[in-house]
């Protein structure tokens, strides 16, 4: 797997798992391009690795992707490896009448509608280079549902089954498809959710991003870094235990 001299973009680039890969993806000799919504972020992250290249652009905004397209393909030529990472996850209590409805179809536009949008903009790019890749990053939830974070848990299944539909499909096209499956990292995200169990300790950024590193050079398809491959497995031979052990809390303290 060509893993060096590429150009490589990364949505939510700014911070956690996506940061943490794009320094992976600079180390081995490749051109990085992250994104997020907040520009002052990116900023800080150029001021410490000056050779990467910042976009502020909002994922859920079509004209944000329309002109990150273009802009790509004026600067860079277009890119080879897409990695669909940005994401947010809301705690929530679905027997609160007074939950933001809102709230909760953003988090489906970023985590699942975007993916989407992202793929679809940047496929004439992906089509052109002679290395494409596709990375989705959904989740070890993907697995096994996370009771506190219930439409969370619905758009990373959905990213899932998504990026596992449009493998063969892409194929064809010469676009290998790649998904990530992270188990708890220790990122902004993950600092909300009420875990009780040990198992669950964060994982550090930096181990998440070197077991992607080694699995992505490999070529596998599914990496499953930590807790991730037991979900997985614990999905298929004990769902009903896995969903106990993974939900003593279902419903969040805050
Ligand atoms: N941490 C975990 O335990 C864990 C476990 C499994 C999967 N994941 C997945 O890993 C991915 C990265 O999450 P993380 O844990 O690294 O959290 P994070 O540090 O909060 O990173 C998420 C990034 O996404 C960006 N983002 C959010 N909404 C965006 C939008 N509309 N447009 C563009 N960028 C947007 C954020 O930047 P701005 O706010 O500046 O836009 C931020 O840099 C997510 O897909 C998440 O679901 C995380």
């Amino acid at each position: 797997m060509k893993n060096s001299k590429q150009t490589v973009l990364i949505t939510g680039g700014g911070s956690g798992i996506g940061l943490a890969i794009a320094k992976k993806f600079l180390e081995n000799d490749n051109t990085v391009i992250i994104t997020g919504r907040n520009l002052s972020k990116l900023e800080e992250v150029k001021t410490d690795l000056p050779q990467i290249n910042i976009f502020q652009s909002d994922v859920t905004k079509d004209e944000d992707v329309k002109s990150l397209v273009n802009q790509l393909e004026k600067e860079f030529g277009g890119i080879d490896v897409l990695v669909n990472n940005a994401g947010i996850m809301n705690l929530l209590d679905t027997g609160n009448e007074s939950n933001d409805l809102k709230k909760q179809f953003d988090e489906i536009e970023i985590n699942y509608n975007s993916p989407i949008r992202m793929l679809h903009y940047f496929l004439p790019q992906l089509k052109k280079s002679k290395n494409a890749v596709l990375v989705n990053v959904s989740s070890g939830l993907a697995y096994v549902p996370f009771a506190q974070s219930p439409v969370y848990s619905g758009t990373k299944v959905a990213v899932h089954f998504w990026t596992q539909a449009i493998r063969p499909q892409l194929k064809p096209h010469n676009i290998k498809v790649i998904e990530l499956l992270p188990p708890v990292v220790d990122t902004h995200l993950a600092e909300e959710a009420d875990l009780t169990d040990d198992s669950l300790k964060p994982m550090p950024t930096e181990k998440l991003a070197a077991i992607f590193w080694k699995k992505y050079s490999e070529g596998k398809e599914e990496i499953t870094p930590g807790i991730s491959k037991y979900l997985k497995l614990g999905s298929r031979l004990a769902p009903k235990l896995a969903f106990n052990q993974l939900n003593k809390e279902p419903i969040p303290k805050k």
